[in-house]
């Protein structure tokens, strides 16, 4: 294949087509197929898409050797140190920074869609004690269309006031379910209280607990959301836009992703990294042991929170969480042993040729769970926590998805290796 400035030339036998070449706002270069089963009757092959663009996106923008994330033309660091994550929010959803009367009213909006509908909060009840905490809020979120059905006719005022609702509602599920989880009271959010300091309240005060949220925690908190609003074409975006453009609502597309979300490859290893360093804690703090495992081909044992398909250098994002988690570790003056065996196991994989051959850097799950452990929340909801922050990216990818002109369903193709044509046996017949 020649690939000229605008096109590339694919010889196939005496046979050849002129495929073009598609170049995004940062120099990105893509082949554009669409053309090739038409022309050739062939299809490209191309487990997890590794090679495969599936979309042209204005959202967010990543360059995985260069280590850097952008949302909407935004460095994260630069949003993380200026912004509170219902700005980011709305600059994801609606494309620009809010200004001061903008940030005001989508924040009377969220307060004004904080509560769930008075029957949702019986279905918390009859969960198993031991139910995931990530099973109840993709159920919940589904069984939110029930009660606000708007959607149906997909006018814009309807998808804007269902958007707002469900960054609302998405946090008070999640504090519910946690109350219900512990048989204590569920705590209402309350209008005077901002959207991070208000979860923090719903999951920690309680009728005999009336100690005001931590500043500190509140600031950390609004930093980790930003953090996780969206990654472009991860799985559980690709999940959200593949359920969107079936038609499907909006709860049903984030139900969905939420589900992908959940996959320990995926925002679940947050709580595999944690459970992964407490059982390191539990060996005796033998990072070695774990490096040798996570090295080991027979071994199915991997590094949770190391390792990523677009970041071939440090995360970014890791790096930012890093500094939070020992930013908040100082400031409550709260050791954590688990911070200490992140540390050491970090600078075992990098100095490892193992990890260096194959570009293996923490990822965003890897200090986050720690500086979430800070503020109480427990080790199963850490996915949730993901899920609260991702939100927002879900949301503007299911947006745009719908506003693209080749608005078409997600259906790939495949190369069927199975049985010739057969003919069916008489029962009695078969061996
Ligand atoms: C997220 O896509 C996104 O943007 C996701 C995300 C987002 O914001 O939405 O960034 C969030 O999901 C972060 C990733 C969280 N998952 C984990 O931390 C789980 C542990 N990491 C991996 O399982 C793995 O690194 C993945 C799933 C993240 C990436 O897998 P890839 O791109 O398919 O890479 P691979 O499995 O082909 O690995 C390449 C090599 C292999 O070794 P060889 O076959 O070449 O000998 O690297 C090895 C792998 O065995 N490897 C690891 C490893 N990750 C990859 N070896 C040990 N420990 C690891 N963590």
């Amino acid at each position: 294949m020649s690939p000229s400035n605008d096109t590339a030339t694919l010889r196939l036998g005496d046979q050849s087509i002129d495929l073009p070449l598609r170049t995004g706002s940062e120099g990105e270069r893509a082949l554009d197929i669409r053309a090739l089963r038409r022309a050739t009757g062939l299809i490209t092959y191309d487990p997890g898409l590794v090679n495969t663009g599936a979309c042209e996106s204005s959202i967010t923008f990543t360059d995985g050797e260069r280590g850097i994330l952008r949302f909407r033309g935004y460095d994260v660091e630069d949003l993380v140190d200026h912004c509170e994550f219902i700005e980011v929010a709305y600059l994801l959803v609606h494309g620009w920074l809010p200004n001061a009367a903008q940030k005001a009213s989508f924040s009377r909006l969220l307060n004004q869609n904080a509560l769930i509908h008075e029957d949702m909060i019986h279905f918390f009840s009859h969960y198993p004690e031991r139910a995931h905490p990530m099973a109840v809020l993709s159920a919940m979120v589904v069984s939110l269309s029930s009660f606000y059905p708007e959607l149906g006719e997909n006018r814009q005022e309807d998808i804007d006031l269902t958007v707002t609702r469900l960054l609302s509602k998405l946090r008070t599920v999640a504090a519910f379910s946690y109350k219900k989880s512990l048989g204590e009271p569920i705590v209402y959010p309350r209008h005077d209280m901002k959207y991070c300091q208000n979860f923090l309240n719903m999951m920690f005060s309680s009728p005999v607990v009336r100690d005001p949220v931590n500043p500190v925690l509140v600031d950390a908190l609004n930093k980790l959301l930003i953090l996780h609003a969206d990654h472009e074409q991860n799985c559980s975006s690709s999940v959200v836009r593949a359920v969107g453009s079936a038609d499907a609502n909006l709860y049903a597309s984030i139900s969905a992703g939420i589900c992908a979300l959940w996959g320990p490859l995926h925002g679940g290893a947050n709580q595999h990294v944690i459970e992964m360093l407490q059982q390191i804690q539990a060996d005796g703090g033998h990072v070695d042991r774990a490096i040798a495992r996570a090295k080991d081909r027979n071994d199915p044992y991997r590094l949770m929170g190391f390792g990523h398909r677009i970041y071939k250098s440090y995360d970014p994002r890791a790096r930012v969480a890093k500094r939070i988690c020992r930013d908040v570790t100082a400031a409550l003056d709260r050791h954590d042993p688990l911070l200490d065996i992140a540390m050491e196991l970090e600078a075992a994989a990098l100095a490892d040729p193992y990890f260096q051959e194959r570009n293996l850097y923490p990822n965003v799950d890897f200090y986050t769970g720690l500086t979430y452990r800070q503020m109480g929340i427990p080790t199963d909801m850490l996915t949730v926590m993901f899920a609260i922050g991702r939100l927002p990216g879900w949301i503007a990818q299911w947006l745009e998805l719908r506003s693209e002109d080749e608005f078409r369903i997600m259906r790939p193709r495949q190369i069927y290796v199975g049985p010739p044509q057969r003919t069916v046996k008489p029962l009695g017949e078969r061996s």
